[in-house]
């Protein structure tokens, strides 16, 4: 305890980033410790599993000794343990949830285990003390795209989520294809500023109506097929227009589907998360769309919208405080369903 409120001690290393943080009564963030290897993955081009467990383990440690250092607190302080344990790659996820458990072990504290998902849907409640569920998020990352009717703490519902690419992953993908590089969500952001978003026509991809799934394969092959026939006929490629067009085209279906999700079900707010939730044309296009409805639109910045372990302290303070705990016995599930 600190000042008579919780602490807890966060772990994340689902997939690239290795994270330690240190929370307050699950949103005051003491400390939020990131460890990215993107520079290494970037040599590939996209995350390597085996490399990605290899540097979470050389790096956990010290990440959690350094959470722990800038909180000002120190192990005795501690709470509750708080820990990823899916969806994401099994070998990274198992790197910080044995972490965890030998730290809950030692001291004997209580070990939560905590959904990704949740966690980042919870980055909003550390920046935006007054929001509360119930609302409607909008969960898009680089491993995930869905819509999520959150009605309590603990307590939500999938409604919708990708049939085939998360929406990060088709950002990355059509970077790749325009030699932009990795990860290409944030170099698509900058470039399409530049572009005209009309000036190639990618076809938006609703599905049947009424239905909140999503498909960005789709979209990928269309600007892969675009980019080799322009090639073809000799033409040069306006790389920014291009960028453009299709997050138009991807953007378009994802905030019509948020907004009428959420009008449908008598939301006032909509909450965004997740690495692509920092895409500064998807805020705009969101936050005009959510204007014209009278919703109140929320997001992190940019450094709480991709992974980190302040997002999952927050999540597994609201666990505990329900009840919720974990033993040794828990494992990673690289597939876990919300
Ligand atoms: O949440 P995150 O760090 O990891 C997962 O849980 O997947 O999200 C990473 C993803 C990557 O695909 C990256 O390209 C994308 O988020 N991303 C963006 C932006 N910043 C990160 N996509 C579009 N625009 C951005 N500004
Ligand atoms: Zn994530």
């Amino acid at each position: 305890m600190k000042d008579g409120k919780l602490v807890t001690l966060a772990i994340e290393s689902s997939c690239d980033e290795t994270a330690a943080a240190v929370m307050l009564d699950g949103r005051e963030m003491l400390s939020n410790i990131i460890s990215s290897q993107i520079d290494i993955h970037k040599l590939y081009g996209g995350v390597v599993p085996e490399i990605a467990s290899r540097h979470h383990l050389n790096n956990v440690n010290t990440v959690v000794e350094q959470a722990l250092e800038e909180s000002g607190l120190d192990m005795d302080d501690v709470d509750m343990i708080g820990v990823t344990y899916g969806p994401g790659l099994v070998g990274a996820l198992l790197i910080g949830l044995a972490t965890a458990k030998a730290y809950a072990l030692a001291t004997g504290k209580p070990l939560i285990g905590v959904h990704h998902i949740q966690g980042h849907i919870s980055a909003n409640y550390i920046e935006h003390k007054e929001l509360e569920p119930p609302f409607m998020a909008l969960v898009v990352s680089g491993g995930h795209t869905n819509l999520v009717e959150v009605t309590g703490y603990n307590e939500c519902k999938v409604l919708g989520g990708t049939r085939d690419d998360a929406v990060g992953e088709a950002y990355d993908k059509v970077a790749r294809v325009l030699g932009l590089g990795y990860p290409g969500g944030p170099l698509i952001d900058r470039i399409a500023g530049e572009g005209n978003p009309d000036a190639v026509e990618f076809k938006r991809v609703f599905l049947e109506k009424g239905s909140l799934d999503f498909s960005f394969s789709g979209i990928k092959t269309g600007v892969l097929n675009y980019v080799n026939s322009e090639k073809q006929a000799g033409r040069e490629i306006n790389v920014a227009d291009v960028a453009a067009s299709f997050q138009a085209a991807v953007l378009d279906v994802i905030v019509k589907k948020t907004v009428d999700s959420a009008v449908e079900l008598g939301k006032d707010k909509i909450v965004m998360a997740g690495g692509v939730a920092s895409n500064s044309r998807l805020r705009e296009m969101l936050g005009s769309a959510c204007r014209k409805r009278g919703i109140k639109l929320y997001h992190p910045s940019p450094v709480l919208c991709t992974d980190n372990a302040a997002m999952i302290g927050c999540a597994a303070y609201y666990k505990y405080i329900a009840g919720g705990r974990d033993d040794l016995t828990l494992d990673a599930v690289p597939n876990l369903e919300l």
